[in-house]
């Protein structure tokens, strides 16, 4: 097949985080747990919660209208909306046809995206190659999570790792002669293993275990972690998929301007930073003021450190995650 003329291009990004902050020491009042035990085994300080009205569908509205802002473009100049979610505003309608409604975007069509932390790299794909088919010319590609709705607050091995937030971006079909265009995707690898499903999951609230009178103490509709392996497995996945993205851009790990990684804990990041022999300059890291918000991290990464100056136009960024599935994914962007 040969290569499409078009290609897709990160026009404007945008995101959302609540206003609540819950640090560490609030945290050490309700389970047992300390300030000291969190930053040194995570790196997380402290994580937004949402308002007990504030849903996922919300904040995605409003990391999207950001992104429209800063990419110039209408609600109504959307054709695609995907919102990567594990915490939807309910099993059905979708999030983003939620979202949809809430900005005002009549022409678009609209699904969400269940996978987990990967959930944004998945759905840019996804948005990718209707774009670069032609199928659609622009897309609203988010990571929403509202993740304080799936916390046991009594578990302390989850409780602390999670926060609620949202990232949005814009994706435009760019053609021959626009080859110079801003935010370049170059290259997506994506994998999943669901031998591994039990390791990181929610299991209840679904088909396989309704929540009833019965169960409901035991709160089976929390995140249930197997943390050292789910560790383990992070380090190697992640650090495969972006030798493998890069390998597939063209590019080399010199080349590599900002690894923008998954935000779960700083130890995982360090290890893929040092397997890509980046030094602690070029790897962008806020898990400090969030903690892991899954398919949100890497859209409200991305936002920050364009907006703070840290990526300039040209720079070759590397976007990478993994979560529950598992799944893994990476993304390289010419800035
Ligand atoms: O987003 C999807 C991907 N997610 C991840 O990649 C997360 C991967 N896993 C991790 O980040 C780490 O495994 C955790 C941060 C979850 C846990 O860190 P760890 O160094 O692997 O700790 P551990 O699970 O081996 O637990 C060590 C000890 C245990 O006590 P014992 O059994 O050794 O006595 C835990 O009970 O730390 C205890 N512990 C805590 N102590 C104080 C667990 N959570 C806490 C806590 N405060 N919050």
């Amino acid at each position: 097949m040969s290569p499409s003329p078009c290609t897709s291009s990160i026009i404007g990004t945008g995101s959302y985080v609540p206003e609540r902050v819950l640090t560490n020491d609030d945290l050490s009042k309700i389970v047992d747990t300390s300030d000291e035990w969190i930053t040194t085994r995570t790196g997380i300080k402290e994580r937004r919660i949402a308002a007990a009205d504030e849903a996922t569908s919300d904040m995605a509205t409003k990391a999207a209208l950001r992104a429209l802002e800063a990419a110039n473009m209408k609600a109504e100049d959307i054709e695609l909306i995907i919102v990567a979610t594990v915490t939807p505003d309910m099993f059905f309608p979708s999030t983003a046809c939620i979202v949809q409604k809430k900005l005002g975007a009549a022409n678009a069509v609209c699904f969400d995206i269940s996978a987990a932390c990967s959930g944004f790299l998945y759905a840019l794909q996804v948005a990718r190659n209707f774009i670069n088919t032609g199928t659609r010319g622009t897309a609203l590609v988010i990571g929403a999570e509202k993740l304080s709705s799936l916390i046991n607050w009594k578990d302390r091995n989850t409780c602390v790792l999670f926060g609620d937030a949202a990232g949005a971006v814009v994706l435009k079909r760019v053609c021959e002669g626009e080859a110079d265009a801003p935010g370049r995707v170059l290259s997506t690898v994506m994998g999943s293993d669901g031998n591994l499903v039990d390791l990181l999951k929610v299991p209840g609230g679904g088909s396989a275990c309704p929540i009833t009178a019965e169960n409901a103490e035991s709160r089976p509709n929390t995140i249930h972690m197997e943390g050292r392996e789910t560790f383990k497995h992070a380090v190697t996945r992640m650090s495969q998929a972006a030798e493998q993205a890069l390998e597939l851009a063209g590019l080399q790990k010199s080349d590599i301007n900002m690894v923008i990684p998954h935000q779960a804990n700083a130890r995982i990041i360090s290890a893929i930073a040092d397997r890509l022999g980046l030094p602690e300059d070029k790897t962008f890291m806020n898990l400090q003021k969030y903690g892991n918000t899954s398919a949100a991290t890497i859209p409200v990464a991305l936002d920050e450190a364009n907006r703070e100056g840290r990526i300039k136009r040209g720079d070759v960024l590397l976007l990478v995650a993994f979560g529950g599935g598992f799944t893994w994914a990476s993304t390289v962007l010419r800035w």
